[in-house]
Formats: C-alpha cells, sequence, structure tokens
C-alpha cells in the first residue's frame, strides 16, 4: 500500500490542498486565487490574505477528501509548507496541518515552498535525475538551485532584488494589467517579435548567476513615463521586455550548468507556465545538448501536489516533523 499524503499551501495568496497516493498519483489538487480579493488594493494585502485562507481552507480540505473518496482516517501523514512567504499566510496552513496531526496521530512534515517547484516536474511525468540545475522563477523568488540529491541542495543563483515574476507584474501593472501580469506579457511575446525596441538586460554579462530585475523595471517605468503616446505599442514594447527577462534567465541558467558541468536543468515556478519563456528554453536545451524537464502549465503556479510530493520523499527517507513546527518568512 502506497502511503497517501494531505499536503496544504497557504504561502502567499492561493490556498491550496492536495491528496497525494504515493509519490505521483494526484487524487485531488485544488487551489482557490485570491487575485480579485485584492486586485481594488493594488497588491496582495497580507491581513487579507491570511483572513482569506482561514476562510476557504477547510471547505477546500472536506472538497479534497470527496474528490479522493477519502476520510481523514485513510490519511497515512501531513504535509505543509511551513517556508518562506508570508508569516500571517503560513501561519494558517502550518496551524490547520498541526491540528490534523496531533488529532489524527498521524505524521506531519514541512516543507520548503520554493524547494518543491521543480518537483511539478516529476509529476508532469519527468524522471527525478541527479545531479539537476533546478530554476525557479516563481513571483516572489527567482533562484538557481544546485541539487545533488533529494534534499540535498545549495542555491548558486538568486534575484538580488526583485524575483522575475515580481518584475513582469510590475510591469504590466504599469500597462494596466491586474495581477497576474504574466499571462498578458506571455500572450504579446508570444505574438510579436520583440525586436522593434531594446531594453537593458540586467546582470547579463557580469560573472556569476544571481539576478537583477529591478533595474529593468525602473527602465520601463522610465520608458513609460517618457512616452505616453505610445500605447498602440503596447504589444512590441512588452513583448521587447519579456525578451530581455527571458535572455537573462536563459543566459545565467546555462552557463550555470556550464559551469557546474550539469547537463539536466528543471525550470519551473509561475512564470515557467509563459510559452515563450518555454520555447526559448527549449530551443537552446536542443542546441546545447542539455536534458530539460518543464511541468506541465497547471502544475507550475502554486499548488499542494508539489509539496505533498517533495514530502512524499521526505517521509519515505523518515524525515519527519513533529508538533513544534514553526512557520518562517525568509528563504533560509
Ligand atoms: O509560482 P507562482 O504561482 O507563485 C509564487 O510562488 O510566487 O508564480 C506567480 C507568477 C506571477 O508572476 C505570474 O504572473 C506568473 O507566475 N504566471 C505566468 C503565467 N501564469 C502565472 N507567467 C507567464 N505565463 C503564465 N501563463
Ligand atoms: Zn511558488
Amino acid at each position: 500500500m502506497q502511503p497517501i499524503c494531505l499536503a496544504i499551501d497557504t504561502t502567499f495568496d492561493d490556498t491550496s490542498v492536495a491528496i497525494l497516493k504515493g509519490h505521483n498519483d494526484i487524487l485531488a489538487n485544488l487551489t482557490l486565487s485570491q487575485f480579485k480579493d485584492h486586485e481594488a488594493f493594488g497588491g496582495v494585502v497580507p491581513e487579507r490574505a491570511s483572513r482569506k485562507h482561514l476562510e476557504v481552507i477547510h471547505p477546500l480540505i472536506s472538497e479534497s477528501l470527496k474528490q479522493s473518496g477519502l476520510t481523514f482516517q485513510e490519511i497515512d501523514y501531513f504535509a505543509v509548507s511551513h517556508y518562506p512567504g508570508l508569516l500571517g499566510s503560513l501561519l494558517v496552513g502550518v496551524t490547520v496541518a498541526k491540528s490534523l496531526a496531533y488529532s489524527l496521530d498521524k505524521p506531519i512534515i514541512g516543507i520548503n515552498h520554493v524547494e518543491s517547484h521543480p518537483y511539478a516536474c516529476f509529476l508532469s511525468g519527468a524522471e527525478l535525475t541527479f545531479p539537476c540545475l533546478h530554476l525557479v522563477v516563481a513571483g516572489g523568488h527567482t533562484l538557481l538551485m544546485h541539487a545533488r540529491n533529494h534534499f540535498d541542495y545549495q542555491i548558486v543563483g538568486r534575484s538580488l532584488d526583485d524575483a522575475a515574476g515580481e518584475c513582469v507584474d510590475k510591469v504590466a501593472k504599469m500597462f494596466g494589467h491586474p495581477m497576474p501580469g504574466g499571462p498578458v506579457v506571455d500572450g504579446y511575446a508570444m505574438q510579436f517579435s520583440g525586436e522593434d525596441f531594446e531594453f537593458p538586460k540586467p546582470l547579463l554579462k557580469q560573472k556569476g548567476f544571481d539576478f537583477s530585475f529591478s533595474g529593468l523595471k525602473t527602465a520601463m517605468l522610465r520608458f513609460r513615463q517618457q512616452n505616453p503616446d505610445i500605447l498602440d505599442q503596447e504589444g512590441p514594447i512588452l513583448a521587447a521586455f519579456f525578451k530581455s527577462v527571458c535572455e537573462v534567465l536563459v543566459e545565467k541558467t546555462f552557463s550555470a550548468a556550464e559551469s557546474l558541468r550539469l547537463n539536466r536543468i528543471s525550470v519551473s515556478g509561475g512564470l515557467a507556465a509563459s510559452r515563450k519563456l518555454k520555447e526559448v528554453f527549449t530551443s537552446e536545451s536542443l542546441q546545447r545538448g542539455i536534458d530539460l524537464h518543464y511541468p506541465s502549465p497547471g502544475l507550475c503556479t502554486d499548488n499542494a501536489a508539489m509539496v505533498a510530493c517533495l514530502a512524499s520523499f521526505r517521509f519515505e527517507a523518515g524525515l519527519k516533523d513533529d508538533l513544534n513546527l514553526e512557520a518562517y518568512p525568509n528563504l533560509i
């Protein structure tokens, strides 16, 4: 019998619950997005996000049990993302998971949300083979992780300021698009060449594998202010902007892989749902003979199935936590 995990993710503004059997049999994977709840405020309001998680977490758990045809007693262990994220949001997931584990007397496993993103590739059918270079491009993080094995990784590059997804969302907002801006920008990038304008490609030629996207964001703001009448060119402008983002991500990732002598790369996180980014990574991997892993689009954005998947390997390895599990806002 394969163990069954119920996982919870409330790191930021999405409430997610999943039930996973073994390592990759998804019995339920439900996510409620709060984008609409924060739209009027122009960004995620932390206090509001926590309250929303509280409102929907129990109905989501009930629905996930219903969908998988299971009862609480049939769950073998619980998993929860306990960092990084908004503290108030994390606390909702952690408290609910701890309460369930305590009342049902089942193990609990705490998960690093960012570390779990690449596991979406495995859920999408790819083999999980090591060593591998993971690029995680989420809303709040852009990270390059050199993974030698499960739970054995080193961060070799990270965003020094804005994450790529954050930058894309903020630039889309400058052009009047609500959160999340990624799909809109990606749509333009698929439609236009990106050759009509030239925008900065931060740290592209610098040594090292860190990223910095706030300069590009400021350059876009300046461009927008200096060219108020250019709105009919929105598509070509945003396509050129996204070309800069993609080039930086591709160049840094492949040069890190080369310098670490890795011939396997995974790309995951919400921005990986971009068709343009996937196109660029796919063509570069083919040219360089690199093995590329990509999740299916639905598993790129935040979901609890990836959290359950990483937890299933920790459970197998006997790496369980206890009720002292705490929530941490930062990536430790
Ligand atoms: O991983 P994620 O769901 O949340 C975090 O962990 O932060 O990533 C959210 C990011 C946002 O920047 C959003 O605009 C972007 O993923 N995104 C997309 C798409 N769907 C979400 N970007 C491009 N194309 C998409 N289809
Ligand atoms: Zn995420």
